[in-house]
Parts: structure tokens; C-alpha cells; sequence
């Protein structure tokens, strides 16, 4: 794994920023892989800068983001859908129809995450796909104990992750109980990935990804079995991880 050690959010936001539209331009079509929560807010306001001032469009590119809440509305202000477009979508040239979020919402959901692996497919899969990490090793809504072997599916989030993820709701009773979510296989088979790491409460979960064993306890530690990732973190989230690591 490539690590790049940044000073603080603002430096990670801008290098992953600079990252993806250096990927956007050598790409032909390029596939990006979305992530949300606050870790990729900096990155999405940088590209939407880097768009304004001309220097990149996304009228080539198709995205995937990684996961949705199960039974919130597109125009419900905590929804991934919702976020992308106030984050992303609506102020660059990307289409609307190249754009795609599993639909938390659908009737059949088993359906809908079928739906979602064969879209990817027919787009010959994540060229990059950006990940952040959750404090339990999550990747997507991977909860501890995924199956390394998992698809998109539907996930019962883990108490800590709806706690975690309470601050954007009125309450703790507002946060969905479930999710759909790319699989751990899925996410495995984009052909690179950028982990965004940010903060030192986050240093325990990234120490743990760079020393600690593979183990679908804690999923993010399988991108140690990933080819292609390149970790872009600030000081804060690396202060735990030892130095024969760093410089590797
Ligand atoms: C959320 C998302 C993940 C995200 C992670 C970290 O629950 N489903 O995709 O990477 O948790 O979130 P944050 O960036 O807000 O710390």
C-alpha cells in the first residue's frame, strides 16, 4: 500500500482532489467509485473549484457511490442520494444518467443490489474507487463481520455506526437500521483505491488496518490484499501507526 502522510484535512483534500482529476484526464471513461460522510466533503468542494476555474469536466465520467440508507427519499436531506447532489452532481457538467446510488428505497431490494452488480459490470467495473473508514474498520457499510466474499446487499448497521452517524440526524431514532451496500468483493474488484483517513480519532482504526491481521473482524484490513491502494492521511490519523510502516 502506498501511503501519502499530508499535514491536515484541508492538504488530504486537496491532494486526493489534484489525484482524481489527474485519473479523470488519462481515463477514456473513467468509472469513479463515491464515498460520503464528512471525510470526502473537502475533496467534492475542490473538484467543484477545480471545475469552475476549467480545469476538469465530468461529462465523461461515470460513478458508482458505495452505499445508501435503507427507506429514506431521494429529497430526504440525510440521504446519500441527497448528499451527492448538494455535494457534487449539481454544481459540474457530470450526467444525471451516469451517475448511479443504490436505491434505498425500492420495492425488492435483493432485486435492486442485483441491479446495482450488473450495472457496475456493464460499465467493466470501479477504475477508482474513494473509500473512507469507519471507526469499526467499516469500508461502505461493511460492518464487522461481512464475509470478505460479500456482494451488494442489504446490512443491519451496527449500533456504534448509527451512533456515529446520529450527528447528521434530530435523533438516534431517525437513523435508518439498515443499508445497502457494495459488497467487500465488490469494492475489492475496482481496479485501484484511495483510503481517506483524517483526525486522530481515527488512528486506532488505521493502525489497526496497516499492522494489524486480515480478518473480517475488521474489514477494511483486507485492502492489505488489495494490488492498487494508495492511503492519503493526515499526522493526526497516522500517530499510531510505527515508523517501519510509514516508510516502507
Ligand atoms: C459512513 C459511510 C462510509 C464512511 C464512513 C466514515 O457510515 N457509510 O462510507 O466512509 O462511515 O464516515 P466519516 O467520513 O463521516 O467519518
Amino acid at each position: 500500500m502506498n501511503i501519502i502522510k499530508v499535514k491536515d484535512y484541508a492538504a488530504m483534500s486537496e491532494k486526493v482532489c489534484t489525484y482524481l482529476i489527474d485519473k479523470i484526464q488519462t481515463l477514456d471513461n473513467p468509472v469513479l467509485g463515491l464515498a460520503t460522510g464528512s471525510t470526502p466533503e473537502g475533496m467534492y468542494k475542490c473538484l467543484i473549484e477545480k471545475y469552475n476555474k476549467g480545469e476538469v469536466s465530468f461529462k465523461d465520467v461515470l460513478t458508482f457511490n458505495l452505499d445508501e440508507y435503507v427507506g429514506l427519499e431521494k429529497n430526504d436531506p440525510n440521504s446519500y442520494y441527497f448528499y451527492m447532489n448538494d455535494k457534487l452532481f449539481r454544481h459540474v457538467d457530470v450526467l444525471e444518467r451516469n451517475t448511479h446510488l443504490p436505491n434505498g428505497t425500492a420495492e425488492n431490494l435483493d432485486q435492486e443490489c442485483k441491479d446495482y452488480e450488473r450495472v457496475i459490470r456493464d460499465a467493466c467495473y470501479v477504475d477508482v474507487q474513494v473509500l473512507g473508514l469507519g471507526l469499526n474498520g467499516h469500508i461502505g457499510f461493511n460492518e464487522p463481520g461481512t464475509p470478505f466474499t460479500s456482494r451488494t446487499h442489504v446490512v443491519e448497521l451496527d449500533e456504534s455506526t448509527r451512533n456515529a452517524n446520529s450527528r447528521f440526524f434530530d435523533s438516534m431514532e431517525d437513523v435508518p437500521a439498515k443499508a445497502i451496500t457494495m459488497g467487500i468483493e465488490t469494492i475489492m474488484e475496482s481496479k485501484e483505491i484511495v483510503l481517506l483517513v483524517y483526525g486522530e480519532k481515527k488512528a486506532d482504526a488505521v493502525a489497526r488496518l496497516l499492522e494489524g491481521e486480515v480478518s473480517e473482524d475488521f474489514p477494511a484490513s483486507v485492502l492489505q490484499q488489495h494490488d492498487y491502494v494508495t492511503i492519503i492521511a493526515d499526522e493526526a490519523a497516522l500517530s499510531k501507526v510505527g515508523n517501519q510502516i510509514l516508510n516502507k
